[in-house]
């Protein structure tokens, strides 16, 4: 089968995205509005970065009627009316329920903390609070926005943020810094209401080590395709 993304749907772009690109991780982002009203709501397009500053990015796209979500509103630069800071933290496994609870559309300004009962907790550089049971908060200022069509239902919008403080809970990173990931527990988003764990994990070297490593799927899954 061959598509051509100009001839299908947005719908069907979309299902072909969060379909294929899988599985990705939650950035469960925390802001504030201007008025100090919090906001709370999950975003599964979402990586690192660089770590020259340490930058990350999320997309929270436009809505269908074209406008910005809660979050990108409150997020953008203050030259834009946002206050330039939010917090990312982890989609874990003991409240996965409460981030996709997360996602209901409330009016502007009502809070998703409220909505579904985490804890705010007072963030160290940045207004926004952090969510108090996750594992690791990356506290961020937004350095730059791309807006891929802008005003448009489902166009896209690149937020970039530098981190400027990581929390992290006790037992969460080991002294060199290494993440415990059965401590983060993540959670991952699959396409439509699918999530997935990250506790089926393998090893591989590196580069052509790589080519004479075992191969631990081929006993659990067969091999690969
Ligand atoms: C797990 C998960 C991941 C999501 N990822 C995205 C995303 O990457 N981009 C996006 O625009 N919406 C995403 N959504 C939908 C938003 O969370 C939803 O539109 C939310 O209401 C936005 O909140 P806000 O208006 O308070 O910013 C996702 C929803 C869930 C449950």
């Amino acid at each position: 089968m061959d598509l051509d993304p100009e001839r299908l749907s947005t719908a069907d772009r979309y299902k072909l995205l969060i379909g294929c690109i899988v599985p990705r991780p939650i950035a469960f982002v925390s802001t504030i509005s201007p008025e100090g009203r919090t906001n709370l709501a999950p975003f599964s397009f979402f990586t690192g970065v660089g770590s020259n500053p340490m930058t990350l990015l999320f997309c929270p796209v436009n809505d269908a009627n074209g406008h910005e979500k809660d979050t990108l509103r409150n997020c953008k630069p203050e030259s834009e009316g946002g206050t330039g800071e939010f917090v990312v933290n982890l989609a874990s496994e003991g409240y996965a329920h409460l981030v996709a609870a997360a996602a209901e559309t409330l009016p502007y300004g009502d809070s998703e903390f409220e909505l579904t009962g985490l804890t705010p907790a007072t963030s160290l550089r940045v207004r926004p609070p952090r969510v108090a049971e996750s594992p690791v908060a990356f506290e961020c200022r937004t350095i730059q926005i791309v807006r891929t069509n802008p005003s448009k239902p489902a166009g896209g919008n690149v937020v970039i943020g530098r981190v400027v403080h990581v929390h992290a809970a006790d037992g969460a990173l080991n002294d060199r810094l290494h993440a415990d990931p059965d401590r983060l527990a993540a959670v991952a988003r699959m396409g439509g209401r699918t999530y997935c764990r990250t506790r089926d994990r393998f090893t591989l070297e590196l580069g052509r080590p790589a080519l004479n490593t075992p191969r631990p799927w081929e006993k659990q899954t067969g091999p690969p395709l």
